[in-house]
């Protein structure tokens, strides 16, 4: 018997959850992978979690799908990422008590990583030797990185729109990468076209339900990380809404099986170009209405979001707060976490940030809270999103006199 199982999110049919399930066999709908919590409980707690020397995402295993006999090891190394108190950055949003867990230290820098890293065990499990996905970058790129280590051929769908820095990755990671002129719905539809067409093993958004048990280690480990006070609140950027599905199913299974007592709040960011999820939950509507993808944060420009019906449940069931964005507001969030906690972030990383800041100051959330803000991706992956944010640096010519002038002009006053 398995110890885990899939269950349909929409007719709730249970079924056993080989390793290529997608979506329900009945009704077509998005599946939930379940434990069997009781059994969970007798086999971890908190001592032996403290006693793991494996600090990656496998040590949390008892809470993964994967079978008894999978081997784990000789991935790459997934997961631990830091967990820092942002007193600066607190001081700056008026916060006391904020921490930023840095997920874009994952090995292809981001959080992605961590389900990357569970598709390729999944598909080994299947004894598949292709995977394929659509992505709006990151899901690609940490997809072609976990797959080239563990010797996988995949073909991977990006929009035209993807930042140079996570086309690159996939290349240089050897993926088969087809660049669609397109918006990411277009690119998406192509993909599941070209999976059906040759078999491959999907790594797609939703359709694949082990990906979200990969993305809840980064609750597992902030709880870990912060001896198990769960936080009042924790921030996340959204766009196919699997992240934030992910993140709630993590904190979910920690209360499930005694672990924790509490269930922190999320904070749903989208964009103000782009924002359907969050419309749904505040209009208390179980409709999704497509929206254009209108925002400089690629990664959660995501007009037909694929995990729709599971991200608002689980911003609802956390009695979540919902924040949209700016580009201009996540630009400035980009700059502040870089000059006051020392992390650069790709747009959709800083999003999160800059939703906290944004429901802090409309007083959505009180100053002495605990909040936790994921951010989600590293800035090296868009080098031109940094560029704006920051600006320009002051240029001179190898020559005293002109480096005081520039100064002058740039209002530096060196001391
Ligand atoms: C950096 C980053 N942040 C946030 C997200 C949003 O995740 P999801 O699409 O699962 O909602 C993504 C997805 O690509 C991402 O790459
Ligand atoms: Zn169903």
């Amino acid at each position: 018997m398995q110890k885990y199982y899939a269950e349909c999110t929409s007719c709730k049919k249970q079924a056993e959850a080989p390793p290529d399930i997608t979506t329900c066999i009945s009704c077509g709908s998005i599946l939930d992978i379940k434990y069997d919590y009781e059994a969970i409980k007798k086999s971890i707690s908190k001592e032996i979690l403290s006693t793991r020397a494996d600090r990656t995402m496998w040590r949390y295993r008892e809470f993964l799908p994967i079978m008894d006999t999978t081997d784990v090891t000789g991935g790459l190394r997934v997961g631990d990422s830091p967990l820092y108190k942002a007193e600066r950055l607190g001081e700056a949003a008026g916060l006391s008590n904020l921490y930023i867990k840095d997920d874009g230290l994952n090995p292809t820098s981001s959080l992605k990583d961590r389900a990357s890293a569970m598709a390729v065990v999944k598909a080994r499990e299947a004894g598949a030797s292709v995977i394929a996905c659509a992505s709006t970058g990151n899901a690609a790129s940490s997809l072609a990185g976990s797959a080239a280590k563990a010797g996988f051929k995949t073909y991977i769908f990006v929009p035209g729109r993807a930042p140079r820095g996570k086309v690159t990755q996939l290349l240089i990671f050897g993926a088969n990468v087809i660049s669609v002129d397109g918006s990411y719905e277009e690119t998406f539809k192509l993909s599941a076209k070209a999976i059906e067409r040759w078999g491959w093993y999907t790594r797609n958004a939703a359709i694949n339900p082990f990906l979200a048990e990969g993305k809840k280690t980064v609750s597992f480990e902030i709880a870990e990380q912060l001896n198990w006070e769960i936080p009042d609140y924790v921030a996340v950027s959204v766009g196919d809404g699997c992240t934030v599905a992910g993140v709630w199913k993590g904190f979910q299974d920690l209360y499930a099986a005694g672990l924790t007592a509490k269930l922190p709040r999320l904070i749903s960011v989208q964009a103000e170009g782009c924002c359907p999820i969050n419309s749904a939950v505040r209009a208390n509507s179980d409709k999704l209405v497509p929206m254009a993808e209108n925002t400089l944060a690629d990664s959660i420009a995501v007009g037909v979001p694929r995990n729709f019906s599971k991200a608002v449940r689980a911003i609802r069931e956390s009695n979540g707060v919902t924040v949209n964005v700016s580009d201009k507001e996540i630009l400035d969030a980009m700059v502040l976490l870089g000059k006051t906690a020392g992390v650069f972030a790709e747009p959709a990383g800083a999003a999160g940030t800059a939703g906290i800041i944004k429901a802090r100051g409309q007083g959505l959330i009180p100053r002495d809270a605990s909040v936790v803000s994921i951010v989600t991706g590293n800035g090296l992956k868009d080098v031109a999103s940094g560029e704006k944010a920051a600006g320009a640096p002051i240029s001179t010519p190898p020559d005293m006199d002109a480096l005081i002038a520039e100064f002058e002009k740039a209002g530096v006053a060196p001391q």
